[in-house]
């Protein structure tokens, strides 16, 4: 395989893997068809947060319509000019002068509103154990660890890495960040020691804040060892690492550069006023999976950001901050986990559940025991999660009162009709005993848009099972073919976007070449989403998965590029390919081909074992191929291309389809053979 990671093949990747593509649109066209829509119900219509006049209100002036948001929805230290600049796409500029904090948006205000007695967040730890804040005191833990973090030296601009589990801490260290002006890059926990080198490299992190690990089902897990081993080698940039004690293992300690939280953060002043910074001031930098093997920054900022995150936050999940209990199951090192856990919810004044653990510790029933425990009325949740409740069966909730349930949200990946009439009927409906189950809000997007972008409005739209239907208010999608034509309803191609949004991503980290290069190259003027779509009779979108190299394994993002790199930086490795095989529960699954070095042992098991676990290493066990084949060879055309959609035949179980192209046509038969062996 190609190492290129230059960053710069996108376009040309995303046109041939489009071809490759073809097929499976097709074998999704059939599914296509669906008669069934919901209307909402008169009663909850009633009482909706958003209305139709949304759409038009928004189809008449865009920029005006979130400069109303902007205004209504936040504080601002200084109002802004302009709603938007852009004069200079791709880079896009919202709320032009305006200056603004987006922890004092989250937190002081509301105290400043008398709502400091209100919960913010529940937390439900994995063990059982239980804290709770409100927004008074959320927000004095914040200005504790805002102080210790500039105590530390950390200033306006300087880089935070967090590689913390889902604890309260990791929310109150987002904010910390955020209210200093200092840019925050969460790490997933489940990322490796080399993942979280490479993003500290990347941003040139100063400081680092973790924990001694978490727990996984009913045992400790650790988390600052990978710290440890990720600093262990010279030429870093990190002063300093605070540690969250979470499970009380012992950890390793470096003296002069390790600090534990409680004796930073606890011992700060809780005295700290926010001032307003710069509406494009940088708020966070996200790694996520391109088509290239290098993880990309995404680079988000202030005041567009916090916008569409509050509005699509109160319009979509049609919340009632004094009523509601929010719970987005989502880990703060995801971008859901950022938009809908770390900073909407707050902004928006709303309560919300934070658990911490796995959804079948200690029994399977966990979710929805805490459902009923803290009465949460908003779910907000990925496919891959509910085709695993429908695995284990309906029984499960039915033993809990899930009456409290009002809106239930879908992220991360295409919910199948049959999973999205689970949902509605067994969580929804209180396993069928409520006559108006509730709304489902299929909502996509993704870690470049900051914030929803498609998803009906409940009390507005009628819903339809599988289907993410249309663009919120405000934001331009739409689906084109090859050539950049918008396709007629009926009529399948790829998914973009016409006009700049608030939270669009305002670049990659370092990298505006390879922003402009994956984004905004493959169609003129339009922004690229990578993914295939389709709009049916009604003009509702459908969307039908990446038409690039990136799979989707349980609503997460992986490279297949960055997979084979993992691969073949083993010794035993000559080449690797990586494809995503459909599967039943988490959508796709890592499926890969290897050729051994003509002088390694091919010791079978042991060495699949091996490789497996060194993909674990290098990135983390998310990435762990489920299946690893070893071959003698690769489908590869001509020119040297890789051709996927032979593989992916092979590791979905069918005949493997047309070889005329490659540039050895009995290629497929011997690894049929090999692998029959
Ligand atoms: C990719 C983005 C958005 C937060 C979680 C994932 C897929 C996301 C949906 C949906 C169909 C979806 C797309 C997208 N995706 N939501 N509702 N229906 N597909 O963020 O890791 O940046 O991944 O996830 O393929 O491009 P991400």
């Amino acid at each position: 395989m190609s190492q290129d990671t230059t960053g710069s093949p996108a376009p040309a990747a995303a046109t041939s893997a489009g071809h490759d593509q073809a097929p499976h649109v097709e074998a999704l066209e059939n599914l296509l068809h669906e008669d069934r829509k919901f209307a909402p119900s008169q009663e909850f219509a009633a009482n909706a947060v958003a209305t139709a006049a949304d759409y038009t209100e928004a189809a008449a002036d865009r920029p005006a319509f979130w400069a109303r948001q902007a205004r209504e929805l936040l504080t601002w230290d200084k109002d802004f000019t302009d709603a938007l600049d852009w004069s200079n796409p791709p880079f896009a500029k919202w709320f032009v002068g305006g200056e603004i904090n987006a922890a004092y948006n989250a937190l002081d205000r509301h105290v400043e509103n008398g709502l400091g007695d209100r919960v913010a967040i529940y937390f439900e730890g994995e063990p059982g154990d239980t804290r709770s804040y409100t927004y008074a005191q959320l927000t004095e833990e914040v200005k504790k660890a805002a102080n210790a973090f500039e105590a530390l030296g950390v200033a306006k601009g300087d880089r935070v890495a967090v590689y913390l589990p889902m604890i309260p801490e990791a929310v109150i260290t987002i904010l910390a960040c955020a209210r200093i002006g200092a840019v925050h890059s969460v790490v997933f926990g489940g990322f490796s020691a080399d993942a979280l080198r490479s993003r500290i490299d990347d941003a040139e992190a100063k400081l680092v804040v973790t924990a001694d690990g978490t727990y996984r089902r009913g045992k400790p897990s650790p988390l600052k060892p990978a710290v440890d081993e990720a600093l262990s080698k010279e030429g870093h940039t990190v002063e300093n690492v605070v540690v969250v004690k979470r499970n009380g293992e012992a950890v390793n300690w470096v003296e002069g550069r390790d600090l534990w939280w409680d004796d930073t953060v606890e011992a700060a002043s809780a005295e700290h006023t926010a001032v307003g910074h710069d509406s494009e001031h940088p708020l966070f930098i996200l790694y996520t999976s391109g088509t290239t093997g290098k993880p990309k920054g995404i680079l988000h900022t202030t005041g567009g950001y916090l916008t569409q995150g509050a509005y699509t936050h109160k319009a979509v999940f049609d919340l009632h901050p004094e009523t509601d209990v929010y719970w987005c199951t989502a880990d703060v090192g995801w971008i859901t986990g950022h938009s809908y856990v770390a900073y909407a919810p707050l902004i928006n004044g709303a309560t919300q559940l934070m658990y911490e653990g796995t959804p079948d510790s200690p029994h399977q029933g966990r979710w929805w025991e805490l459902i009923e425990k803290y009465k949460v009325s908003i779910l907000y949740t990925a496919p891959t999660a509910i085709r695993t409740f429908m695995k284990w069966g309906r029984e499960i909730p039915a033993k809990y009162d899930l009456s409290s349930i009002r809106v239930l949200g879908s992220v991360g990946e295409p919910i199948n009709p049959e999973a999205w009439m689970w949902y509605r009927e067994v969580i929804g409906g209180n396993g069928g005993a409520k006559e108006n189950p509730a709304p489902i809000v299929d909502t996509w997007w993704q870690t470049e848009t900051g914030a929803q972008m498609i998803a009906p409005l409940p009390g507005v739209t009628a819903t339809k099972p599988g289907s993410a239907q249309v663009p919120l208010p405000g934001i331009a999608v739409d689906v084109v073919d090859d050539a950049g034509a918008s396709v007629p309803n009926g009529e399948g191609g790829y998914l973009v976007i016409r006009e700049p949004w608030p939270a669009m991503l305002r670049g990659i980290w370092g990298d505006p070449e390879r922003f402009k290069d994956t984004y905004w190259s493959r169609f003129e003027a339009m922004y690229f989403a990578g993914d295939g779509a389709k709009k049916d009779e009604d003009g509702d979108v459908w969307l039908l998965g990446r038409v690039d190299d990136v799979m989707n394994v349980s609503g997460h993002r992986l490279s297949t590029t960055e997979i084979e790199s993992a691969l073949v930086s083993h010794p035993s490795v000559a080449e690797a390919a990586v494809v995503g095989a459909a599967d039943e529960t988490t959508g796709q699954a890592v499926v890969a081909f290897v050729i051994l070095r003509g002088d390694a042992v091919n010791k079978g098991e042991e060495t699949v074992l091996e490789l497996r676990n060194h993909v674990g290493k290098e990135i983390g066990p998310i990435a762990k191929p489920k299946q690893l084949l070893i071959v003698p060879e690769l489908p590869k055309t001509r020119s040297g291309k890789i051709v996927r959609r032979l593989l992916k035949d092979i590791a979905e179980g069918r005949e493997s389809g047309d070889a005329s192209t490659l540039a050895d046509p009995s290629t497929m038969v011997q690894i049929a053979e090999s692998l029959r062996k």
